[in-house]
């Protein structure tokens, strides 16, 4: 998909580790990261990068995708409120992982499926037109200048992204960084999409996430964005 190499990819995300697991999350990744995982995901899996059928997956549901669930908390309660869809995260911090796979448990939710890993593997391996809805939430924000075209709101990501959404097809992102909402404008109408609205107002279904109120609390605030891929 780019001529980036693995050192430059890891970079995107930085650490894949963070804190040390408690027992109850190394449970959850031994015990429950099997059933929700989505296979043939990575290169090492699936070398030919097979495309997957990812409404086969949720018995023709429309499919969703979350960017980066962090801890999981939006990924949950999304697949809660609609239990009509399916919904993919991926989340390469295995700590969040193990997050998610206990706010799984706790909710009763199976209409989901997890990438544990870079969101452009799945972009690899998902046909075109394949997703109903797409949701990043709080993306890295990359503050550096030098640092911006490694943001997700850029070409590399982005186009990707508008291949295997559907014509129609909502794209949510969320931030708190300003520059990320002026860059955000900028980009994703270039590769495909039609703002639809935006503002300090969150959608009706939302819920916030751990690092929205990390920003809440350190005084920074809330902007979300609708597009329609077009
Ligand atoms: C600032 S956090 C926000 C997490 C969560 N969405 C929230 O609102 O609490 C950004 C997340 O994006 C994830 N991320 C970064 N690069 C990614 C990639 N290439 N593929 C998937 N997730 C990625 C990070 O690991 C991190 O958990």
């Amino acid at each position: 998909m780019t001529d980036e190499t693995p050192a430059e990819r890891r970079n995107f995300y930085g650490r894949i580790h963070g804190k040390t697991l408690r027992a109850s999350q190394k449970g959850y990744l031994a015990e429950d990261l099997g059933r929700w995982r989505l296979a043939d995901v990575s290169r090492d899996e699936n070398p030919a990068r097979a495309l997957l059928d990812p409404a086969a997956l949720f018995g023709g549901r429309p499919v969703w995708l979350e960017v980066g669930f962090g801890g999981g908390e939006h990924m949950v309660h999304m697949a809660a409120t609609h239990p009509g869809i399916g919904l993919i995260g991926c989340e390469p911090f295995v700590n969040g992982v193990a997050m998610l796979l206990g706010k799984i448990r706790a909710a009763g939710v199976d209409n989901l499926a997890v990438h544990p890993g870079d969101v452009r593997d799945l972009f690899e391996v998902l046909p075109e037109a394949s997703v109903a809805r797409a949701f990043l939430n709080y993306p890295d924000p990359w503050p550096k200048r030098k640092h911006h075209r490694r943001r997700f709101v850029t070409r590399d990501h982005l186009c990707p992204l508008a291949r295997i959404l559907q014509k129609g097809a909502e794209f949510r992102v969320a931030t708190d960084i300003p520059d990320y909402v002026r860059q955000t404008l900028e980009e994703v109408p270039q590769a495909g999409f039609e703002l639809v609205g935006q503002g300090a107002t969150p959608w009706d279904d939302w819920i916030s996430t751990r690092y929205e109120q990390k920003a809440l609390r350190e005084g920074r605030k809330p902007h979300y964005l609708t597009f329609r891929r077009l």
